[in-house]
């Protein structure tokens, strides 16, 4: 046996997700997607989202053990996620974990969905070893941290408007490009110029920090401008040079942390982390820094139950305790 056995349950936003792991090896991850939903508005409604997790959980629950081979008496404990998230999506999770918790007589471990983007990366590398630096980007959140060892975490720095996700999705609503934005700028970007136009690069003097609300005006601006006079580019070319300089940031700030700690491992979480151009920089840039890139396949960046039961995993290897079943969600939790 590799480990625990950990069910895991995700459900702070628009993915209802729950997978099963056997030490840090994913036995199932299953996920139901509320994209195509929110689609139709345009962005996330929580109170479609809750509905939706509702819905999906118990089906998904019966479907990640029945594709492990594993019986829920065999688990050794249930994991989900306790915040940062909204606040009736994350209700929907937690109470199931607790009463299927209470049920089966397991222990129950809630987690800080941002502590799952960081532990992701365990999951696809074995030698994914803190001390680290890992970059965070997703709808939510925009954070560098240091990782010094597995549950001890200084933020080193973090957006001071917009994450880098929700950038993406208002640019790309903007453009009428669809809802997620960022693999909707991600595929239409494909063939463009990302020198075509030079959106601005904020906070250069503030080493670990991001801010997105002055690409967001500096795009329409020119959009409308640009429109105006007829000289608008190949969609393509907005799409490209905006990406750019959304990656051009994160790349920055994300090696400014590896040069401030001297760390030689980098990791990242998220769903920004899923784009091609962003991993493709941060893979240049690494090689040319010689340090270790540990990035996982997109799906892993992205929200998973795999990535909340290994914390759980790891909280168990250490001798943690479990949570009592009268706890609740935590929407505003924040790492460290
Ligand atoms: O981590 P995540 O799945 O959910 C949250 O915890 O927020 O991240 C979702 C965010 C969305 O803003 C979405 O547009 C962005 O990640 N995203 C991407 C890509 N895939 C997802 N951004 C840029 N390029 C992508 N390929
Ligand atoms: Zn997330």
């Amino acid at each position: 046996m590799n480990g625990p056995i950990v069910l895991g349950i995700e459900t702070s936003c628009d993915e209802t997700g729950v997978a099963v792991l056997e030490g840090m090896e994913v036995r199932s991850s299953v996920l139901a997607s509320q994209v195509d939903i929110h689609a139709r508005y345009g962005g996330v409604v929580p109170e479609v989202a809750a509905r939706a997790h509702v819905e999906a959980i118990r089906p998904l629950v019966h479907q990640a053990l029945t594709q492990a081979g594993v019986h829920p008496d065999e688990l050794d404990a249930v994991s989900v996620t306790q915040g940062p998230g909204l606040v009736g999506a994350l209700m929907v999770g937690y109470s199931f974990a607790k009463s299927f918790a209470y049920a089966l007589g397991k222990p129950l471990y809630g987690i800080d969905h941002m502590e799952g983007h960081l532990f992701a990366p365990r999951l696809a590398f074995s030698g994914y070893e803190p001390p680290a630096v890992v970059v965070l980007a997703s709808g939510g959140h925009s954070q560098i941290v240091h990782v010094k060892a597995w549950g001890e975490y200084d933020v080193l720095g973090g957006t001071i408007d917009d994450a880098a996700g929700e950038a993406f999705d208002k640019l790309a609503r903007f453009m009428g490009l669809g809802y997620p934005g960022g693999p909707a700028i991600d595929s239409d970007s494909e063939g463009g110029d990302p020198t075509a136009v030079q959106f601005p690069r904020a906070l250069r003097d503030r080493p670990f920090d991001f801010s997105f609300s002055g690409l967001k005006t500096s795009v329409v601006t020119y959009l409308e401008k640009a429109g105006a006079a007829g000289e608008l580019p190949p969609r393509a070319d907005v799409s490209a040079s905006i990406q750019e300089a959304i990656v051009d940031v994160i790349v920055d700030k994300t090696f400014n942390a590896v040069k401030a700690t001297g760390v030689d491992v980098v990791g990242g979480g998220g769903g920004v982390l899923a784009n091609r151009r962003l991993r493709e920089r941060l893979a240049q840039e690494a090689e040319w820094r010689g340090v270790g890139l540990f990035i996982p396949e997109p799906a892993l960046c992205t929200d998973n139950g795999a990535m909340i039961a290994s914390v759980a995993v790891d909280k168990m290897d250490q001798g943690m305790p479990s949570d009592p079943l009268t706890g609740d969600v935590m929407p505003g939790l924040s790492l460290g």
